[in-house]
């Protein structure tokens, strides 16, 4: 079966169309890809302002959606009336995309897809509604089921398509497993009994790894997103003469805190007279291994307190690569079952969005929620 699936929740708008086969353990193939990110023009004001960002998806999302079809060869001509049905009412708060169903899709045959997977958070809502409208359009003027996909279960089934493997991975024995999903927008510990069953067992209680990334960054003068800038600096010394607090490492629960540390970082940087390069590098160096510490730490003593024997990280901050390192040697030593996304499916995009659509669909037994339900509204706080 085929599943379009499509993600705008932050400040990439991504589109792919998966094929899938093997029922309950999948083999997913990528059959067309296309990303288009706003980082270069998010850069600018060190941040992602949401009204701009809806903007950008509305600008993108169409000209993707057609680059997908393209990729995956199932672009036609059409040659039958389309009902246009409702794509007014549906496309109220996204007038950019209304032509676009007026003139461009009437001309299109519809695709053999059998789902559209769209995220519905969490996010930014008006980003999250352009994806959301977009989806939602498209499946009335084709009659396609919609499945709503949380962006955070995304993140934890991302590494279903594994570069050398083609196996399907989460066969019963790898559960219970822990999943550590590290974001711009979130830091959770998630206990995974099964597909679909989740439970958050710790949380940020303020900032986000990968915020506490962007924010130290700025201080350093460093661009947005700041995570990779951070993890360049610091790979180019050993040690560092700077210290900097692990917050919450030794606290008893699996929350996390990364305010403190960020607040940490600006006295440090206060207190000293003349900034070097040098001394950034040993700020990025310590406040990334303080980072690190504090994840792994906590991590692999959910993995022992809930006997899990298989990690999971996910989310943008699992890009980092002494995190990586750190987590691998780690896993090794406790003969843990480790598993990161491939890169490309580390941060943001919408492959993640098909695969944890498609686990929905064969709950649904193959069906799609009805377009009006509450399932497809823009939920900016969406938990597991
Ligand atoms: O998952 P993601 O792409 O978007 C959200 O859902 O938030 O994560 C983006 C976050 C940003 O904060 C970015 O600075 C961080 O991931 N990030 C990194 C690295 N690459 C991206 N953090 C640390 N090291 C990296 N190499
Ligand atoms: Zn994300």
């Amino acid at each position: 079966m085929q599943i379009l699936s499509i993600e705008t929740s932050c400040d990439e708008t991504a589109i792919s169309l998966l094929e899938i086969k093997g029922g309950q353990k999948p083999v997913f193939s990528v059959l067309g890809n296309e990303v288009a990110s706003q980082i270069k023009l998010h850069e600018q004001y060190g941040g992602v302002f949401p009204m701009m960002a809806k903007r950008e998806h509305a600008k993108n999302i169409f000209p993707l959606f057609l680059r997908v079809l393209k990729e995956a060869k199932i672009i036609r001509q059409n040659s039958k009336p389309i009902q246009l049905k409702n794509v007014e009412t549906i496309l109220a708060r996204e007038p950019e995309l209304l032509p676009y169903f007026l003139h461009e899709i009437p001309k299109i045959a519809r695709p053999k897809i059998d789902a559209i997977a769209v995220t519905v958070g969490p996010g930014l809502e008006p980003a999250l509604w352009v994806g959301i409208n977009f989806a939602k359009a498209l499946a009335t003027v084709w009659d396609i089921p919609l499945i709503p996909v949380n962006h955070m279960e995304g993140h934890a089934l991302s590494v279903l398509i594994q570069e050398k493997s083609k196996k399907f991975l989460m066969t019963k024995d790898v559960f219970p497993a822990i999943s550590l999903l590290v974001s711009g927008g979130h830091t959770e510990l998630v206990l995974i009994n099964a597909i679909g069953k989740y439970k958050i067992i710790g949380r940020t209680r303020d900032d986000a790894a990968g915020e506490a990334f962007d924010k130290v960054a700025r201080m350093l003068g460093l661009p947005y997103p700041g995570g990779p800038q951070i993890s360049k600096l610091a790979s180019k010394i050993k040690q560092s003469k700077i210290s900097l607090p692990r917050p919450m490492i030794h606290s008893k629960d699996f929350d996390f805190s990364f305010s403190g540390l960020k607040t940490a970082v600006l006295y440090t940087i206060r207190d000293i007279k003349n900034m070097t390069e040098l001394i950034k590098t040993e700020i990025a160096h310590e406040f990334q291994n303080a980072v690190i510490d504090v994840l792994k730490s906590k991590t692999f003593r959910a993995l022992e307190v809930y006997k899990a024997k298989t990690l999971i990280v996910g989310g943008g901050v699992a890009a980092n690569k002494a995190l990586r390192q750190r987590f691998a040697t780690e896993a090794k030593n406790k003969k843990i079952s480790l598993y990161f996304p491939t890169k490309d499916l580390t941060t943001d995009n919408s492959i993640m969005i098909g695969i944890a659509g498609y686990f929905q669909f064969l709950k649904k037994n193959k069906k799609g929620v009805r377009i009006n339900s509450n399932a497809f509204q823009a939920k900016g706080n969406l938990s597991f």
